[in-house]
């Protein structure tokens, strides 16, 4: 029996979808069988180029020998060991592991199940850290206009993408955001870090102003804006940014769920910018999606200021039933093999100029108002047609996965990540399917 015949339409009504336009996708379902290398096969068959790795997160190519079997085989040795007051020796190895490709002292590793569980550590770290150093009053979180920071009420609150809020009444108190860094009058087209807007970071000294420094706890921002579109750090900005938050106290959290893990050529954000943040979340990418996994990466006086106090209590009173489960710990230090074995954030950076260049002969088709592009990452905006927008791009999205490709699009721009081991013919199909869909589409 084909796949499609086994699935009436009652058996799609019990599963909501998250993100998802529910009633439309199950009238027209798009379901996924099987992965191998950089590949995805439908139920119905055919062979689908992924475009996107996943959710950005499939960075080593699908199906890693060595991943199934590290998980199979911690599997067959322990399925769980609890969390709280116990622990067993991967999740030790594992943050060992991390600590030599965190850039800096980055040290102390807090494990999570997801990026937004590991963006709302964050940020409680970032509170309880001001309290113990006698700053209690240390309770506002900045976040930027446009930030995607996960769907946890922390994440949701800093994160600045309108709709993922407006469904939700109020969020957290004590939030402000800065100002976003897309400026397509200056910056249209650029390839890499575009030159104008290193001072739009400044916006962070007017809300120090406003608020007053001992009021701030800490400001949070993707390094590379993925979710709301590929927004491109300018050149210099990040430093700005570091640099106020040096000099008023504040705690510089860069979320690297996308950025983590090669997506720009190196191990993080951090490396690729040469910009040290205090704290980093991450996800995705450590487990290459094999296990949901996400961490949290905190600077040694941070840990070492929870840690100093006279009584032997617990310091932190978080953490989840499943920080560091065996599974995942055994994906993760699996994956970072590979991404050692394979030397893949260097085959990033080698092969991001080849990118760039294929994802910007896109320029002249039909409806591209800008293509931004930094390491294995690509943004191309539609303009939008009047009164409908997003649906421009959804329809390229639909049409290039009818022609074997899988795209990702948020409002009307196709946001592009393939696997890092993709080959060159491969990023020449990729450009080739969305020109023509581009020419096909409305
Ligand atoms: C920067 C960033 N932070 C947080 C998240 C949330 O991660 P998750 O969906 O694993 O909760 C994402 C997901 O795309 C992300 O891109």
């Amino acid at each position: 029996m084909a796949a499609e015949t086994q699935l009436g339409a009652n058996n799609l009504e019990a599963y909501f979808m998250p993100f998802t336009a529910n009633r439309l996708f199950k009238a027209n379902p798009r379901l996924l069988a099987s992965a191998k290398g950089m590949h995805y096969t439908s139920t119905d068959g055919r062979r689908i180029l992924d475009g996107t790795a996943g959710l950005w997160c499939v960075n080593a190519g699908h199906g890693r020998r060595r991943i199934v079997e590290a998980i199979q085989a911690q599997a067959r040795e322990m399925d769980y060991a609890p969390s709280f007051q116990m622990s067993h020796p991967l999740t030790f190895e594992l943050a060992a592991r991390l600590a030599t490709i965190l850039p800096g002292d980055l040290d102390h590793v807090f494990f999570t199940n997801s990026g937004s569980e590991s963006v709302d550590t964050a940020l409680k770290i970032a509170l309880a850290y001001h309290r113990s150093q006698g700053n209690p009053g240390r309770i506002k979180l900045i976040g930027r206009e446009r930030g995607y920071h996960g769907v946890g009420f922390g994440g949701m609150s800093v994160g600045g993408i309108g709709p993922n809020r407006q469904q939700f009444g109020n969020l957290l108190g004590h939030v402000d955001h800065l100002p976003h860094t897309h400026a397509p009058d200056h910056n249209a087209f650029s390839r890499g870090q575009p030159q104008w807007g290193a001072h739009l970071a400044d916006a962070l000294e007017d809300r120090v102003a406003l608020h007053g420094a001992e009021t701030i706890a800490c400001v949070i921002v993707e390094p590379m804006a993925g979710s709301t579109g590929v927004l491109v750090p300018p050149v210099g900005y990040l430093r700005r940014l570091r640099e106020i938050c040096d000099r008023h106290g504040i705690v510089l959290i860069f979320d690297e769920v996308i950025t983590g893990f090669g997506r720009l050529g190196a191990s993080f954000a951090c490396e690729h910018f040469g910009v040290q943040a205090d704290i980093i979340t991450c996800a995705k990418g450590l487990t290459n999606a094999a296990v949901p996994m996400g961490a949290v990466a905190v600077r040694k006086h941070i840990y070492d200021s929870l840690m100093d106090r006279e009584d032997s209590g617990i310091e932190l009173f978080h953490g989840y039933t499943y920080s560091g489960h065996p599974l995942a710990c055994a994906a993760a230090l699996a994956t970072l093999e590979i991404y050692r074995e394979d030397d893949l954030f260097a085959r990033a950076a080698e092969i991001a100029p080849d990118w760039e260049q294929a994802v910007h002969g896109l320029r002249d088709h039909p409806h591209v108002i800008d293509i931004r592009n930094i390491g294995m990452v690509a943004g191309i905006e539609l303009e939008p047609r009047p009164g409908q927008p997003a649906a421009r791009a959804y329809d390229v999205f639909l049409k290039c996965y009818e022609k074997g490709l899988l795209t990702r699009t948020t409002g009307d721009v196709i946001a592009l990540s393939p696997p890092l081991v993709i080959e060159r013919s491969e990023i020449d199909q990729l450009v080739a399917i969305i020109g023509e869909s581009l020419r096909e589409v409305a």
